[in-house]
C-alpha cells in the first residue's frame, strides 16, 4: 500500500483501478485524483496547470470519457476505470493518438499535450469519424499558451485516420 504524505491514521484504504491495473492508496477521500495519479501512482502524464478545472491539462479518461482530474476527489472515482496518457500506449508502441501527435510534431514546450491526446482520444471513442468542427469544438476548452492550435488541429485529424486504420488492421484476417 502507498501512503500519501498528508494521510492520517483514520484514512481508509481506497481502491482505485487505473490503466488496468488495481491499486490500494491510503489519503484523505477528497484528494484531488490528480496529485494521486502523480504523486502516489507515478503517473506524470497529466499535468498540473490551473488546479480549476479550467486549462485541460490534467485531463484522464474516467471510464472512457475525458474528465479533469485536478477537481475529481479520488474518492469519487472508486468502481470507475481510470486511463491515463500513459495507458494509452508506450513509448515504443504508441497508440494511434500519441502516435498522430508524435508525426505532427504538435508541440513548443508540450505542457498542454497530455489534455489534447486525452481529449482526442475521448472523443474519438465515441465518435469515430469527427468533422474538423467536432474536433474544434472538443478541443476549444484545452487551451495551449504556447498557441501551436493549428498544428494541434493537423494531429486530431491525423489521430481519425490512424484509428480508422488501427479498426481496419483489427478487422482484418
Ligand atoms: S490543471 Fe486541471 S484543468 Fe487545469
Ligand atoms: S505546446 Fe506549450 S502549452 Fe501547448
Amino acid at each position: 500500500m502507498q501512503t500519501h504524505p498528508d494521510s492520517h491514521a483514520t484514512d481508509a484504504p481506497l481502491r482505485l483501478r487505473v490503466n488496468g491495473d488495481e491499486h490500494v492508496v491510503a489519503v484523505p477521500p477528497q484528494t484531488a485524483l490528480l496529485h494521486v495519479l502523480r504523486n502516489d501512482l507515478m503517473l506524470n502524464g497529466p499535468k498540473y496547470g490551473c488546479g480549476l478545472g479550467e486549462c485541460g491539462a490534467c485531463t484522464v479518461l474516467i471510464d472512457g470519457v475525458a474528465a479533469r482530474s485536478c477537481v475529481i476527489p479520488v474518492r469519487a472515482v472508486q468502481q470507475r476505470e481510470v486511463t491515463t496518457l500513459e495507458g494509452l500506449g508506450t513509448r515504443t508502441c504508441p497508440g494511434p493518438t500519441q502516435q498522430a501527435f508524435i508525426e505532427c510534431q504538435a508541440a513548443q514546450c508540450g505542457y498542454c499535450l497530455n489534455g489534447m491526446i486525452m481529449t482526442v482520444e475521448a472523443l474519438l471513442r465515441r465518435n469515430p469519424q469527427p468533422t474538423d468542427a467536432a474536433l474544434r469544438s472538443e478541443l476549444h476548452h484545452n487551451l495551449c499558451r504556447c498557441g501551436t492550435h493549428v498544428e494541434i488541429l493537423q494531429a486530431a485529424h491525423r489521430a481519425v485516420t490512424l484509428h480508422a486504420k488501427t479498426h481496419a488492421d483489427e478487422r482484418a484476417p
